[in-house]
């Protein structure tokens, strides 16, 4: 049974975090909780004190270590019989692994894809215009983007979306009955087996192509590596970004003197949307640890083998790193956030997620100057229980 007082948790507000997390973050910012998965570990909730663990490398990501905070009964066996990713890797594995496909994501190559990224939002937002009223944002707008992004990047069928779309969601929410989740895992892993075997016989030009040839060519051929990047690319690729735009959209709507701005002057665009990361900071359980040496942080003695959950919702809504941090300020400089994370393991495809968040909220608010909300805001859907915040729904009209 969970205790009514786990953590995280669960997100009911679209605007706010728990107000737990303040009261915790200001009297002790490094506390033993009682996780959702039955376990305690201990939460972190102050701004520097989330990127000192962040950049620790005596707090491990592997997954598999006993210790490593639970947010659900039996998390760890979704995962235990897939080889890990990077995100569940550490040094020396993870630095190679990550350095793999470092270069496919720098801010150059990201640069390149700009035109496309711009006409596929351009024709989803045509298919909007065009389609009756009122709409729901998040089928129409918030996951085609993404997904079509990571799919012409990875070199994934965009026909298969309903597939991986479907499995992703079942695998991040918290709620999914265990065996749903570990299939949805396998199936996810069977399917981008058999992509990634495609791959290696015909070398196209894609990402998942570029990297098949690379290890052709060096004589490092790794398949189980290649799909498990693969996995996590096109989850955490499409998810993430999804419910950012969604949230966006809502915060924008709801505060149309910043929209106005914004509308008014594009250079405002990029620093609106470090804020609106910052604002929602949706990634939750994703930056956890777990102690593989005793380990000080904030004056507190951690023990190897004890679990860590730096908390960037708390972080991010610190008033020592953030002025008035639970308003949303598009002209304050929250560059300094860690909803990608902080460290060695800092969110690998940042510049993409910023660049389809630029284009959405320009194109969006010029395009469709009058969008509001066609229902309260209270009866939106929101994910409470998922590990990545955001909306099932986004009814607008115009
Ligand atoms: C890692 C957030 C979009 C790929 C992370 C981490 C966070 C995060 C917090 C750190 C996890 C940790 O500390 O262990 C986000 C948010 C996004 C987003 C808020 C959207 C707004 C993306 C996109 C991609 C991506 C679009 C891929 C195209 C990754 C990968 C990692 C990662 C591969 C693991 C990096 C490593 O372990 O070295 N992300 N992410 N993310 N993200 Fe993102």
């Amino acid at each position: 049974m969970t205790e009514p007082t786990a953590y995280p948790k669960p997100r009911t507000c679209p605007f706010s975090v728990d107000p737990d997390y303040a009261r915790l973050r200001e009297e002790r910012p490094v506390e033993k909780v009682p996780m959702m998965g039955g376990d305690h570990a201990w939460l972190v909730t102050r701004h520097d004190l989330v990127r000192q663990v962040l950049g620790d490398p005596r707090l491990s990501s592997d997954r598999r270590r006993p210790g490593f905070p639970q947010f659900s009964a039996n998390q760890q066996s979704v995962f235990r019989d897939l080889p890990p990713a990077m995100i569940g890797m550490d040094a020396p594995e993870h630095t190679a692994a990550r350095r793999a496909v470092l270069g496919e994501f720098t801010v150059r190559r990201i640069e390149a894809m700009r035109p496309r990224i711009q006409q596929i939002v351009d024709e989803c937002i045509d298919g909007i215009l065009a389609g009756p009223r009122p709409v729901d944002l998040v089928s129409t707008l918030s996951l085609p983007v993404p997904s079509l992004v990571i799919c012409e990047l990875l070199g994934v069928p965009y026909a298969d979306h309903d597939f991986f779309q479907q499995r992703s969601s079942r695998l991040v929410h918290r709620t999914t009955p265990l065996e749903q989740r570990i299939s949805s895992a396998r199936e996810l892993r069977a399917y981008l087996e058999e992509l990634v075997s495609a791959k290696e016989r015909d070398l196209p030009d894609d990402l998942l192509g570029r990297q098949a040839r690379k290890q052709r060519e060096s004589g490092e051929i790794d398949h189980s590596a290649l799909v498990s990047s693969a996995f996590l690319l096109l989850v955490a690729g499409h998810e993430t970004t999804a419910n950012m735009i969604s949230l966006s959209t809502l915060a924008l709507i709801e505060n149309p003197e910043q929209r106005a701005e914004i509308v008014a002057d594009p250079a405002k665009t990029l620093p609106a949307v470090e804020e609106l990361l910052r604002y929602f900071s949706i990634v939750e359980g994703a930056t956890s640890r777990v102690a593989v040496a005793d380990v000080e942080i904030g004056g507190v003695l951690i023990r190897a083998g004890e679990g860590v959950m730096a908390l960037t919702s708390a972080a991010n809504r610190d008033p020592e790193a953030f002025e008035r941090p639970d308003e949303l300020d598009i002209d304050r400089k929250a560059r300094h956030h860690v909803a990608f994370g902080f460290g060695p393991h800092q969110c690998l495809g940042q510049n993409l997620a910023r660049m389809e968040l630029q284009i959405v909220v320009d194109a969006l608010f010029r395009r469709v100057p009058n969008l509001r909300l066609a229902v309260p805001v209270e009866d939106l859907p929101v994910k409470s229980e998922a590990s990545v915040f955001g909306l099932y729904e986004l009814p607008v009209t115009w």
